[in-house]
């Protein structure tokens, strides 16, 4: 089936974006099958995209999920994964949010020293696991670098005797331990070196079930940007589990919790052109769309590939690409060449399925857009654009 992206947005309205079922289900596919494991389990991080019938593709493809707040945890349940394929990784929570997600039936784990003697109080006599800093982390921006001396999360690595102790007082048992070192990650040799870290300090926990080696992996958005070469991460990962079920002697499971590398590529964000300016020195191609509704450029100066689909033969021009918000840093692109564009032609912002609706805003009280689904049986409205009421 040809789709026009012109005609989904005659349907559906434009700005409107667009997720390729097959593409997500290759992803997850791709990733369940990296390491050649048979046990290896795969936890989805839906921060990256909470859209109900794409948990259900996930769920559908053998995924949990891993959940960051009481909300995701039930959004989860509500789209059919059982509690015991949740994991919920929360950071700096309350005891109330806490308790309601043990309440869910949902396996915590804690953040923090302080928290896992919070837990204790809530919980005496449950398993819990611990989130470890091993003081390594990387990310495509300073913003989304989660482990190393400057991150505020978790447990430093040399701490676990302290966490230990704290587990033993309160009555606790320390089931597993977790890190998750940054997001955008396209160098398997950091991933590794920060495994190890985490495997030294499993080795430590007496009682650890499970070892979760968090998420990150990159994709490579622009031209030149390194391709993560999965496979061949998966069969070193698999070389460092293998040698720590040997080591311990202890059947140990082992996780992953991505979130970007299934959801980015099968998402495309459409815009529609509503002026061009040419002013002295640059053009400037203003959209119906914006930092609200794709935040990434603006927060992280985030790169995304972008296509002029009405006229693709055009003659190329520089110009930047602005969205509709009253700020000066509302620009999905700057200085990208693109054909010439017009009033009313549509723009494809690609690979925009991960951190693009789940952090749009209202902000300006414009309203967040439709999201399609294509599948096999054609274009399927899978969440409405949001109107007046909403607002
Ligand atoms: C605890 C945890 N796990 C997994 C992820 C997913 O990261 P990514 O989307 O880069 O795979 C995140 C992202 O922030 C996270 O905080």
């Amino acid at each position: 089936m040809t789709l026009v992206p012109g005609d989904l947005l005659a349907q559906f309205g434009s700005p409107l974006y667009v997720y390729d079922e097959a593409e997500l289900r290759h992803r997850c596919r791709a990733i369940r099958d990296a390491v050649p494991l048979s046990d290896v389990d795969v936890l989805y991080a839906m921060k990256a995209n909470a859209n109900p019938a794409l948990l259900q593709i996930v769920r559908e493809e053998g995924l949990g999920i891993d959940a960051v707040s009481l909300g995701e945890v039930r959004r989860a349940l509500r789209c059919g994964f059982s509690a015991d394929r949740i994991s919920f990784n929360g950071n700096n929570v309350g005891d109330s949010e806490m308790s309601a997600v043990r309440k869910a039936g949902v396996h915590v784990t804690v953040d923090s020293l302080s928290q896992l003697a919070r837990f204790g109080r809530l919980a005496p006599g449950a398993r819990v696991a611990i989130r470890i800093n091993p003081d390594i982390g990387d990310g495509h921006h300073d913003h989304v670098i989660t482990g190393g001396p400057a991150s505020k999360f978790g447990i430093e690595h040399r701490r676990v005797g302290e966490a230990l102790d704290v587990a033993t007082r309160a009555g606790l048992v320390i089931d597993g331990v977790q890190h998750h070192i940054g997001s955008g990650v396209l160098d398997a040799e950091v991933f590794l070196k920060a495994m190890d870290v985490l495997l030294s300090v499993a080795a430590r926990v007496p009682d650890h079930r499970f070892v979760d080696f968090g998420g990150g992996f990159g994709v490579p958005y622009a031209p030149g940007d390194a391709t993560l070469d999965l496979m061949g991460f998966g069969a070193r990962a698999a070389e460092l589990m293998i040698a720590h079920r040997e080591a311990t002697g202890r059947d140990v499971g082992f996780r992953f919790e991505p979130g970007r590398l299934v959801v980015a590529t099968c998402g495309t964000l459409y815009v529609t052109v509503t002026a061009v300016k040419r002013h002295q020195q640059q053009v400037w191609v203003g959209t119906d769309s914006g930092f609200n509704h794709l935040l990434r450029p603006a927060l992280y100066g985030s790169y995304h590939a972008i296509e002029n689909v009405t006229s693709p033969d055009g003659p190329l021009e520089t110009v930047n690409v602005a969205g509709n918000v009253c700020e000066a840093g509302d620009v999905f692109a700057r200085e990208r060449s693109l054909p010439r564009c017009r009033d009313g032609d549509v723009l494809a912002i690609r690979d925009t399925g991960a951190y693009g609706w789940s952090m749009a805003s209202t902000y300006n009280l414009r309203a967040r857009p439709a999201e399609v689904l294509i599948g096999e049986g054609g274009p399927q409205l899978i969440r409405p654009r949001e109107d007046e009421e909403d607002l």
